[in-house]
């Protein structure tokens, strides 16, 4: 296709987006679709966003909106202010967000707005807890979207149940699995373990930021707590995610070794080795399942249950006894490893396969409006809906 053909802006923020755009951009870029790659600057440092540029051989972003840190409505806001002058400037064929973050939501905002189709990759999860702030983003994003991009067929279930329409939905696999499996090869070479002194097999992986966790000064004690338990059986390494670093003011329990955030080679370098990983990530949930490694979810929920029925996650809450028992148990047997159905590598040509389907149809004008409809009463709605994959 030529530069006058279709053109696809994708939208990436905060540090599990890189890892999520890698794949979409590198097949709609081999399909000959022109991309604008928008970053929203939603996270800024090196840790949190440049190292995954470099680690992931990342083209350079086009734009940079510079949002920064700020409360959800300001966060949010900024995105969308700086976002909706570019998008009419650009006037692309389809706006890709991804994943569940502040910047999926507002850019899909703005896109909706603006008419210009949305394709949401990483659609349908759902954790079932509206106090999560990535559950509202999910249910509005995927409400705005054209294209629904599912990782798993839960993701799907979800979004029929919601109305979506089933010729909009699309079971693709996921695009974090397809950048770990292009990368696991280069992390496995990575001096990551040696250099910190680290034996596989010999040591557990902790990630924590999630707000229920880490806010509230008693929740996190409790975990702490949990884990300087477990570090006495099996020492532990913790990469701190800056929301954490701000409330941990170093009382870290004997055994429990902070780092600083991880660039992503070493994240994956340091699951790989890890005897057992803690926690409250979900993209770290999808990549100990297909690494094999056993996870516990420090959570009470999780949006991606797949991991738990067809990988190697169980969600254990927050408590400090049901933490240690579940680590004690996993320690002296871990569970088999297993991999979901489609987590294969190639989600990102899947979503490429049907962006191009769409991105001709709309150029040879007979794009009809794909907007999902209105919900309507179970009843009403198809009782085999075919799901376009
Ligand atoms: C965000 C996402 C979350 C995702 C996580 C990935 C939302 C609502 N949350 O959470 O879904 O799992 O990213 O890591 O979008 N900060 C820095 N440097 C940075 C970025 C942030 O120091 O480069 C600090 C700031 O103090 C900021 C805080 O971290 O206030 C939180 O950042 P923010 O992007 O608001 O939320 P996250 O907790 O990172
Ligand atoms: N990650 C990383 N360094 C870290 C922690 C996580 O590179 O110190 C990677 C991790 O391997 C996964 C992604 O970041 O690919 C997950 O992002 P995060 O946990 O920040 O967000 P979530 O997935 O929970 O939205």
């Amino acid at each position: 296709m030529t530069p006058s053909g279709p053109h696809a802006v994708v939208v990436a923020g905060a540090r599990p987006n890189f890892i999520k755009v890698k794949p979409v951009l590198d097949a709609l870029e081999a399909a000959g679709v022109r991309t604008t790659l928008v970053h929203t600057g939603q996270h800024y440092d090196d840790a949190m966003s440049g190292v995954f540029f470099a680690d992931l051989g990342l083209r350079r972003p086009d734009h940079h909106l510079e949002a920064g840190s700020g409360s959800h409505a300001v966060q949010t806001a900024a995105v969308m202010t700086a976002f909706e002058p570019l998008l009419d400037e650009l006037a692309p064929d389809v706006v890709v967000v991804v994943g569940d973050v502040n910047s999926t939501l507002a850019c899909a905002l703005v896109a909706a707005k603006s008419a210009v189709p949305v394709a949401h990759v990483e659609a349908g999860l759902r954790s079932g807890d509206r106090t999560m702030p990535e559950e509202i983003n999910r249910i509005v994003t995927d409400r705005l979207s054209d294209l629904l991009f599912a990782p798993s067929p839960e993701g799907v279930d979800h979004l029929l149940a919601e109305g979506a329409r089933p010729e909009d939905v699309h079971l693709v696999g996921n695009v974090m699995v397809d950048t770990l499996l292009a990368c696991r090869e280069r992390a496995h070479a990575r001096p990551t373990l040696a250099e910190l002194g680290l034996r596989p097999g010999g040591y557990g992986l902790v990630t924590l930021h999630r707000p229920s966790n880490v806010d509230d000064p008693a929740v996190l004690e409790g975990l702490l707590a949990a884990l300087g338990e477990i570090a006495d059986r099996c020492p532990l390494v913790f990469p701190v995610h800056p929301r954490t670093a701000g409330r941990l003011a170093g009382r870290l329990p004997a055994g429990v070794r902070a780092l600083g955030p991880a660039g992503y080679l070493d994240c994956v370098a340091l699951q790989m080795g890890a005897r057992l990983v803690l926690t409250d990530s979900g993209g770290v949930q999808e990549e100990s399942t297909v690494l094999g490694v056993p996870c516990l979810t420090l959570r009470e929920s999780t949006e991606r249950p797949i991991t738990v029925t067809e990988g190697t996650n169980r969600v254990v809450g927050c408590s400090r006894a049901a933490i240690v028992s579940a680590a004690v148990e996993w320690l002296d047997s871990p569970p088999p490893p297993r991999r979901p159905a489609l987590w294969d590598g190639r989600a990102g040509e899947r979503i490429t396969a049907v962006l191009v389907r769409s991105l001709g149809r709309r150029h040879d004008g007979q794009l009809s409006s794909t907007r999902v409809p209105a919900s309507r009463p179970i009843a009403e709605r198809d009782t085999n809906p075919s799901v376009h994959s």
